[in-house]
């Protein structure tokens, strides 16, 4: 079921199928977003409420004026400043754009992704592609290929759907979600493009995400892999906690990658999959400071251990 035919892919969407594609922040789950049928079955693999919108991914920021209702100067100016890049603009929805895309809202999340295959794909194809990332609903994000087959290989259909194998993610935490249909301008999901960038970029205020990421359909518990996950302030805490969490017999490790924050990003969904299939009971993340992507990454882990109610609802 993986491949690296871009061809084979760009039929496969073409005949309502759905395809994994590797993207520069992580994988998505993708179809046809001007077709319903296969727009569906996106929601069914990943178990995901209907009401969740997607993202749309274009080859190019030329795409713009087909999926948004109105281009704004704040929506040219982070078109060619930040794309193609992990970067997803909120813009009222084309009237042409189908409503269970956009899980009902009047907008709609665009981006054009950053990644050699995921543009070839996206010029074959020739239109938009609705993606959320390739994981079971509630589960870690993919940021490679075979992370999407170990997650969704029972799931896909092996004669219609695909996983398009483009290496590993690089950036390795999804796009930074920024709404242009409020004023100022809010970021609603911390990504490698920070809100300070943002603020650069636009030479205006921009809202932070406060709190938990707040596009709608997010909830606190998501990123979530089956051990708990405990982020502390420093290494020393860390390492303290998991002495006292041994004695008590759990397993327990430490992570810290807080040395050196792009890699800290580009393995951590990795780094969390690695702690299941190690059986831990535990991991005790060190927290990176809260600047740059070092915000993406503090989300991702307050997420990622936020309060679970039992044990069953984790696959949620
Ligand atoms: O990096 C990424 O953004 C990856 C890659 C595949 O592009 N995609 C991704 O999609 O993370 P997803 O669906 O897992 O997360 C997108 C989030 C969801 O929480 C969704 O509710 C929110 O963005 N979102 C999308 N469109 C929205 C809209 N029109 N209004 C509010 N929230 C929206
Ligand atoms: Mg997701």
């Amino acid at each position: 079921m993986i491949s690296s035919d871009v061809g084979l892919a760009a039929d496969r969407l073409r005949a309502g199928g759905v395809v994994a594609i590797p993207t520069e922040t992580v994988y998505g789950l993708a179809a046809d977003a001007r077709n319903p049928a296969a727009v569906a079955r996106i929601f069914e693999i990943k178990g995901r409420p209907t009401d969740h919108p997607l993202i749309v991914h274009l080859g190019s920021a030329d795409e713009l004026v087909d999926w948004a209702a109105t281009v704004d100067s704040n929506a040219a100016r982070l078109a060619t400043t930040c794309w193609p890049g992990p970067l997803t603009m909120l813009v009222p929805k084309h009237p042409d754009v189908d409503l269970r895309v956009t899980g009902g809202r009047p907008t709609v999340g665009l981006r054009v992704p950053s990644h050699p295959v995921a543009d070839d794909l996206l010029r074959r194809f020739g239109s938009g592609l609705a993606a959320p990332s390739a994981n079971r609903f509630g589960k870690v994000s993919p940021t490679t290929a075979q992370h999407v087959l170990d997650d969704l290989g029972g799931i896909l259909d092996p004669d219609r759907d695909l996983i398009l194998d483009g290496g590993p993610s690089v950036v390795g935490v999804e796009s930074t979600i920024v709404d242009l249909t409020v004023d100022p301008p809010q970021v609603l999901r911390a990504g490698a493009i920070s809100a300070d960038d943002l603020r650069r970029i636009l030479a205006t205020e921009v809202a932070e995400a406060s709190g938990p990421s707040r596009a709608s359909g997010m909830l606190e518990s998501h990123y979530a892999p089956a051990c708990a996950v405990e982020p502390v302030d420093d290494r020393a805490t860390a390492e303290r906690l998991a002495a006292q969490r041994r004695t008590s017999g759990e397993r327990v490790e430490v992570l810290d990658r807080t040395d050196d924050l792009v890699i800290a990003a580009n393995h951590l969904f990795a780094d969390l999959r690695a702690a299941d299939a190690a059986g831990l009971d535990r991991l005790i993340v060190v927290l990176p400071p809260a600047s740059g992507i070092g915000h993406a990454i503090r989300d991702r882990l307050f997420k990622a251990s936020a309060t679970r109610p039992d044990p069953a609802s984790r696959d949620g």
